[in-house]
């Protein structure tokens, strides 16, 4: 097979990265966008003409009218979700009639998960995720637990009736405790399912088998990744991830295809960081300067709401995600959002217990630990915001691209100054 001409864009970080807005921009030159893991728990955003998009389950390709949209089996998929996405697109006029797919084994999302993913957490106490309340944690659970409830079941109402009655069962512990009866009344749960069994068959397909079919007639398919590398169910800062994989490997169990039909795999990153949710974050600011860094990147959750933690740069994690993704070129986010500082400050290396480190795994004890040291660098006056010519930014801003590019040894492709489409810089092809 000749080399495939696609493309995988990946969140480097703890997600938030500015996946919905890069993915948004390069879907113009591609024919379509498959989304493979996470689900509502998701918020992408996307600016255009002023307009704001955000994004939990439709791939960040759909405001372009003739861009096909796939949702893979990897994907746990809340219907009710869905349904209010499509119909407000339609709303705010984006036709999406006749292009979104989504696969016959992609699991649901009930109201139960939402209900057991609250319960879940708090069960945690001081140990709680601060997931999103979307019922991710559980619907993945009960896939691996082979109980949940796929797209594929709402046109079987028979055996659907078998397949909610152990999946109640096994949820009913938890469920009593919250005294509400709804979530768990199967009757309630067949006649909400029934309720999307036009809006599915109208969109379920083989997804797998459609993308390999573009891709091999020369069509240009983008993966588009969900949450980041440090979420990574299994790489990340476990047990503060999300339960998918996030990383690469994530393409092809998650949308059926096989390693061969990836043409080339772009890593997306903050100028600085983010963590939204609980779990170490060795380059966290505390000080004033957190706030003033959140209100001028707009550092809250776009499904939430909550603050978002804020950080410097950290290259030890980048370069760790990098690898583990296989990662050829990079877009970097939000450089606009450093403007006016004075210094800023980058991770190289951190120290644990007085060593020296410059590697360690997120989801090792050790990781807890870590205490960052940092090179200072200079920072602009000359805003780089809303720039779209790599020649116009400052030498400053330069330096600090071409620093991070020195240290991770991965050439910078992508520059966002500004959450607008237009405000993009390709670097090359
Ligand atoms: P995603 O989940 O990776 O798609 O990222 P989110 O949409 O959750 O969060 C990124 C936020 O930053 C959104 O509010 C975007 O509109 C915004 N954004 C993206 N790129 C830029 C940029 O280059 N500059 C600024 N100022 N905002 C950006
Ligand atoms: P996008 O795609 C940022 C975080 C939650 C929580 C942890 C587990 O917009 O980058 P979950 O609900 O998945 O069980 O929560 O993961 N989290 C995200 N943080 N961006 C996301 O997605 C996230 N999806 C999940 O805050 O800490
Ligand atoms: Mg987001």
């Amino acid at each position: 097979m000749m080399k495939a001409d696609s493309i995988a864009v990946l969140g480097l970080q703890w997600g938030d990265e500015g996946k919905g807005k890069v993915i948004d921009f390069l879907s113009e030159s591609c024919h379509a966008v498959a989304r493979f893991g996470g689900g509502a728990n998701a918020g992408h955003t996307i600016v255009v003409n002023g307009e704001k998009f955000i994004l939990k389950l439709l791939p960040s390709g759909i405001l372009h009218e003739d861009k096909l949209c796939f949702i893979g089996s990897g994907v746990a998929c809340d219907p009710e979700v869905l349904e209010t996405e499509i119909s407000e697109l339609g709303k705010r006029g984006i036709p999406t009639g006749g292009r979104i797919f989504i696969d016959y084994g992609t699991h649901l999302v009930l109201p139960l998960h939402k209900v057991s993913d609250g319960v879940l957490d708090a069960s945690r106490g001081k140990g709680a995720l601060d997931t999103t309340k979307k019922g991710i944690g559980p619907a993945f659970a009960d896939r691996a637990s082979r109980i949940g409830i796929r797209v594929a079941d709402i046109f079987d109402r028979q055996a659907l009736a078998l397949k909610l009655n152990t999946l109640v069962n096994a949820h009913e512990s938890f469920l009593t405790e919250i005294h509400d009866e709804t979530f768990i009344d199967q009757t309630n749960l067949a006649q909400d399912l029934s309720h999307y069994e036009t809006l599915f068959k109208s969109l379920v397909t083989d997804v797998g088998p459609k993308i390999m079919d573009l891709i091999a007639s020369g069509k240009k398919v983008l993966f588009e990744g969900a949450q980041g590398a440090l979420l990574d169910i299994d790489f990340g800062s476990y047990p503060y991830v999300t339960s998918t994989h996030t990383t690469t490997g994530g393409i092809f169990t998650g949308l059926g295809i096989p390693p061969s039909y990836l043409g080339s795999t772009a890593g997306v990153f903050k100028a600085y960081m983010t963590r939204v949710g609980h779990g170490p974050f060795p380059t966290e600011i505390t000080d004033d300067f957190a706030s003033e860094l959140r209100e001028k990147g707009g550092e809250y959750g776009s499904v939430t709401g909550r603050p978002r933690r804020v950080g410097w740069l950290d290259l030890v994690l980048l370069s760790r995600t990098i690898n583990l993704n296989g990662i050829d070129k990079l877009a970097i986010t939000k450089l606009d959002v450093l403007d006016g500082l004075d210094e800023i400050y980058v991770c190289e290396s951190y120290e644990i217990d007085g060593r020296k480190v410059s590697d360690v795994p997120p989801n090792h004890p050790d990781f807890y630990n870590a205490r960052p040291v940092y090179t200072k660098l200079k920072g602009w006056d000359k805003p780089t915001a809303g720039i779209r010519e790599l020649d116009k930014l400052s030498r400053e801003a330069r330096d600090y691209l071409d620093y991070i590019t020195e240290k991770i040894g991965v050439p910078i492709w992508l520059i966002s100054t500004g959450n607008s489409r237009d405000d993009t810089i390709l670097v090359g092809d």
